[in-house]
């Protein structure tokens, strides 16, 4: 199977796994990148089954929109069931690297209000140790020199994403040659220095669980 059969593959897997669990009031999150985008694609074949969405980007609630499905602000939600979204790296823990697509702000506070947070990713993504795809880490602007000189204190190559720009206005530093054996203590030294918006560790609040696209079949990954 190539690669985005397999994210069609486990895009399907959570279609099954979350639709049956909605209700008609039900909001579910949305992350961001190709394999969301298989996953809003298959469930707008189940629109009229749950209220709408929350997206993490513009990107998706544009998706999300074209497909008729209707999107909502965080702050006017109440409950979360469910969250589903992509990554970039994964390990046994579920803790994951995310931020490829620069959304990892956004889709780390909707990951955060959720109640499961259910990844899908193909099995180039899982990984014994985090930290061969660089780490994203969005920034303030004007921050960004400053950032750079503490990221590498703590033994990170930052490199510039040039011409990006969040869809929070903010730039992408994406860090290389990290060896990430302690991804919860990372995470929160990273957010720590001043002009850091998030960094795209999710390990605080990993997901709960992972369907992982292999040559074999779909498999379930819980922590
Ligand atoms: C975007 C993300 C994506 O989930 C991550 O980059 C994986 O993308 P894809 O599904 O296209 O491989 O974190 O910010």
């Amino acid at each position: 199977m190539t690669p985005d059969e397999l994210k069609l593959a486990v895009a399907k897997a959570a279609v099954d796994y979350v639709v049956p669990k909605l209700e008609s009031d039900s909001i579910i999150g949305i992350g961001t990148g190709s394999t969301a985008n298989y996953f809003i694609d298959l469930l707008a074949e189940h629109k009229g089954k749950f209220e709408g969405a929350v997206s993490s980007s513009k990107a998706s609630t544009e998706r999300l929109e074209k497909h008729g499905i209707p999107v909502y602000g965080l702050n006017g939600v109440e409950v979360l069931g469910f969250y589903i979204d992509g990554a970039d790296e994964s390990n046994h823990k579920l803790q994951l690297i995310k931020g490829g697509g620069g959304a990892l702000t956004r889709e780390k506070i909707v990951a955060a209000c959720s109640e499961v947070f259910v990844c899908i990713a193909d099995e180039s993504k899982w990984v014994e140790t985090l930290g061969k795809f660089p780490l994203p880490v969005e920034v303030i602007p004007m921050a960004r020199a400053y950032v750079q000189t503490e990221i590498k204190r703590l033994g990170g190559k930052p490199v510039y994403r040039h011409g990006f720009v969040t869809d929070n206005g903010n730039e992408i530093l994406d860090v290389h040659d990290l060896d990430i054996q302690n991804a919860i203590e990372l995470e929160k030294q990273l957010n720590q220095i001043t002009g850091v918006v998030t960094n795209g560790l999710f390990a605080a609040r990993p997901a709960d669980i992972l369907f992982l696209g292999t040559q074999k079949g779909v498999e379930v990954k819980k922590a």
